[in-house]
Order: C-alpha cells, then structure tokens, then sequence
C-alpha cells in the first residue's frame, strides 16, 4: 500500500477528490465505491465544486455504497442513502437510477446482501472503492472479527461503533446519544471490498492514528479488520498528519 501523507485534512479530500475525478474523466462509466462519514463530506464538497466549476460529469457512472442501516429507510435523515443524496446525489448529474445503496429495509437481509453482489458483479465490479476507518478498525461496517472472506450481510453493530456514529442522530434535545443509533447494518464484506479494482483508504485525525496504526504496522488479522488491504494491489493511503503520526515507516510522499 502506498502512503501519501498531508498536513492538513482539507488537502487530503482535495487530493481523494482529485483521484476520483481523474478516474471519472480516463472512464465516464467508471463503477465507483462508495463511503460516508464525516471524513467523506469534505470529499464530496470538493467533488460537487468540480462539477460547477469545472464540469466533472457523473452522468454515465454507477456507485455502490459500502453500507446502510437495517430498519432506516431513504427518508430518514440518519440513513446513508440520505447521506448520500444530500452531500452528493442531489448536488450532481448523476442518474439517481445508477445510484446502488443496501437497503435497510428489505424484508430478508440474506436475500438483499445476494441482491446487492449480484448487482456489483453484474455491473462489472467496483473500479474504485473510496474507504474509510472506523475508530475501532472497521471499513464499512466490518467490525472486529469479521471474516476476510465475508460478504455483503447484516452485521452487529459494537457499543463503541454507535457512539461514534451517534453524531450522525443528535437532536437538540437528546445530544449524542449511541441508544439512536440502530443496532445492525447491511455491509459489504471485507471480500467484497477487496474485489475493487483500486482502493482509496482516506484517514484524518487524532482519534484515528491508533486505529491507523494498528491496520498498517500492527499484527495483521481479525482483529484489526483494515490490515486486509495490505495486501490488494492498488490500495492508496491518503491520510493527514495527525492520522499518520503513529505509523512506523515514512510515507511515500509528503507533500
Ligand atoms: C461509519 C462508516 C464507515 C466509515 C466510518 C468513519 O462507521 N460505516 O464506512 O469509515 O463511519 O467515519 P468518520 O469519517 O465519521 O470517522
């Protein structure tokens, strides 16, 4: 995995977004993976610049979220199809109809997770997977122990990973309160994702250096679910200064 490492988070969703277009021009109908959280919003901002100032089309490609909720429909504000359509889908030119995220409300979970690969497969698998990291080691919503070779499924969420997300569910009147959070997702599987052709692992702040370090340097295996990509092909680490304080060998580039 090579490592780019910049001083600040703004720079880091710059150079991803750049990535990412760069890959959308060389291939209009690029099948592209797709992630949320806070360290995306600044990735896709930038994206969404592109498009007004500069004309990036998304007209002809196709995404693939990692994950979703179960039990949270596209309505609701704290569901990553929600997410995705007010940082991103509703901002662009994209065909909503070429737009692919889990559905948290399918009647069978198994099902929807066969659904959901056959429709990756079927679209000629991700070219590039834009990923990030979990405070616990997690991509997507693979948490510790997950299998390498899993796939798209419902997963536990940990008491941990619901705090972290409960940013994502405060209300003036309750705060960050994790009980918001759902306690199960649908996810792609740590195989899933290593099937994209390209992976994009973007990590910012303090709070991730350990998680970080762990994944790149620490004992691989279940446990640190990240360490997977240490061995795709074309995994690229953007990550800030903070994020790579902990990781033991200097990074590629500096800038
Ligand atoms: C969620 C998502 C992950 C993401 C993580 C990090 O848990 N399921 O895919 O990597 O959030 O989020 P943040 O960028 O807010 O730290």
């Amino acid at each position: 995995m090579d490592r780019v490492v910049l001083s600040h988070a703004g720079d880091v969703a710059r150079l991803a977004a750049h990535r990412i277009a760069e890959a959308l021009r060389a291939d209009p109908e690029l099948v592209l993976g797709l992630a949320t959280g806070r360290t995306m919003e600044r990735i896709y901002a930038e994206l969404v610049r592109m498009h007004r100032a500069e004309g990036l089309c998304f007209a002809g490609c196709r995404t693939f979220n990692l994950d979703e909720y179960v039990c949270l429909g596209p309505d609701d504000p704290g569901s990553y199809r929600h997410y995705m359509n007010r940082h991103l889908f509703d901002l662009v030119d994209i065909d909503v109809a070429r737009t692919h995220v889990p559905d948290g409300l399918a009647p069978d979970m198994q099902a929807e997770g066969l659904r959901y690969e056959a429709l990756i497969r079927q679209s000629g698998g991700i070219g590039l997977q834009l990923l990030g990291l979990g405070e616990n080691g997690h991509i997507g919503f693979n948490e510790p122990m997950s299998p390498l070779s899993s796939r798209t499924r419902a997963v536990a969420l940990t008491p941990e990973t619901r705090r972290q997300n409960s940013g994502m569910f405060a209300s003036d009147t309750s705060g960050n309160d994790a009980s918001r959070v759902p306690s199960r997702a649908i996810t792609m599987g740590i195989g899933t994702i290593l099937e994209a052709r390209e992976i994009l692992l973007v990590v910012t702040g303090m709070i991730k250096a350990a998680p970080l370090a762990d994944a790149l340097d620490g004992p691989p295996g279940l446990l640190a679910p990240a360490s997977a990509l240490r061995h795709h092909p074309q995994c690229h680490l953007i990550a800030d200064a903070e994020a790579a304080s902990w990781l033991r060998k200097l990074p590629d580039q500096c800038l």
